[in-house]
C-alpha cells in the first residue's frame, strides 16, 4: 500500500517507511561504531546539551546496558556492558551472560535473543521517577507513566538508528522480570523495562 503521506525528500520518513522487526540474523559480528551510534541516538547528548531523546522534567530516569554476543573488536569480550550514555560509549564489563539463559529469560521462545550479535537493555530508576512526580500524581502511576513513554522514544530512536546502520532489529519485552534482573544483576531501584536485539540481516534485504 503507498504510504498517504509521501515525502520522498525526508530522509527520516525514508527510514520511518522502512522500519520492520527483524528477528532472523546471519552470524556475523557488528561494529563497535555501529553499536555507539544506535546508543549515542538512544540516549547520548543532543546537540542542544540534552539528550537524544526527551525525558519530563529532564529527569532521565532510564539506564542503557548492552549484552554483547559478537562485536568486531577483540577487546570487547562477550558479556554485559555498562554503558556511558551522555558519551554513548561502551563502558565497563560487568559479567558474562550466556546467550542461552538470556533466551530462557523470554516468556515466548524468542531465539533471536540467543541469536542477535547485541541486545540493548533498557532499565529504568521506577523510584526516581515515582518519587519525582509523586505531587503529580501520589500512587507513583504519572512517574510509572512517564518512564514507559521515555522507553518507547528510546526504542524507536534505538531502531531507526539500526536500521540507518544496515542492521535489523526487534524490541523484546515479554520476559520474566525477575529471572531478567537476576541474569543481569539489577538490583532495586533499576528494573528492566525492554530489550533489543541487533543484528545483521540474514537477508540482507530484510534489514534494508
Ligand atoms: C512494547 C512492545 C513489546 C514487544 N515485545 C516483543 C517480544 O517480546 N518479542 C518479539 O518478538 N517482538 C516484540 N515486539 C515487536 C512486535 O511484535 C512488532 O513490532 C509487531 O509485530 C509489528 O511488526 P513491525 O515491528 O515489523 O512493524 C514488541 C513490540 C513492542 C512495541
Amino acid at each position: 500500500m503507498a504510504p498517504r503521506m509521501a515525502d520522498p525528500g525526508s530522509t527520516l520518513t525514508a527510514l520511518i517507511e522502512r522500519r520492520h522487526s527483524v528477528r532472523e540474523y546471519s552470524d556475523a559480528a557488528i561494529d563497535r561504531v555501529a553499536l555507539e551510534r544506535i546508543v549515542h541516538c538512544a540516549q547520548g547528548g543532543s546537540a542542544l546539551g540534552k539528550r537524544n531523546a526527551p525525558s519530563a522534567h529532564a529527569l532521565y530516569p532510564l539506564r542503557l546496558f548492552a549484552v554483547i554476543q559478537r562485536l568486531n573488536e577483540p577487546e570487547y569480550a562477550p558479556g554485559l556492558y555498562a554503558l556511558d550514555t551522555p558519551e554513548g560509549r561502551l563502558g565497563e564489563w560487568v559479567k558474562t551472560v550466556p546467550p542461552e539463559a538470556l533466551r530462557a529469560t523470554a516468556l515466548a521462545d524468542d531465539v533471536w535473543l540467543e541469536l542477535a550479535a547485541v541486545v540493548l537493555v533498557v532499565a529504568a530508576d521506577y523510584a526516581a521517577a515515582r518519587a519525582h512526580f509523586a505531587d503529580h500524581q501520589p500512587d507513583g502511576r504519572r512517574g510509572e507513566r512517564y518512564v514507559h513513554i521515555e522507553t518507547g522514544a528510546v526504542l524507536q530512536n534505538m531502531h531507526l538508528a539500526t536500521l540507518a546502520q544496515d542492521l535489523g532489529g526487534v524490541i523484546v519485552a515479554g520476559f520474566d522480570d525477575a529471572r531478567l534482573s537476576s541474569l543481569l544483576n539489577l538490583h532495586a531501584p533499576l528494573q528492566p523495562v525492554a530489550l533489543f536485539c541487533i543484528g545483521a540481516p540474514a537477508e540482507p534485504s530484510a534489514g534494508l
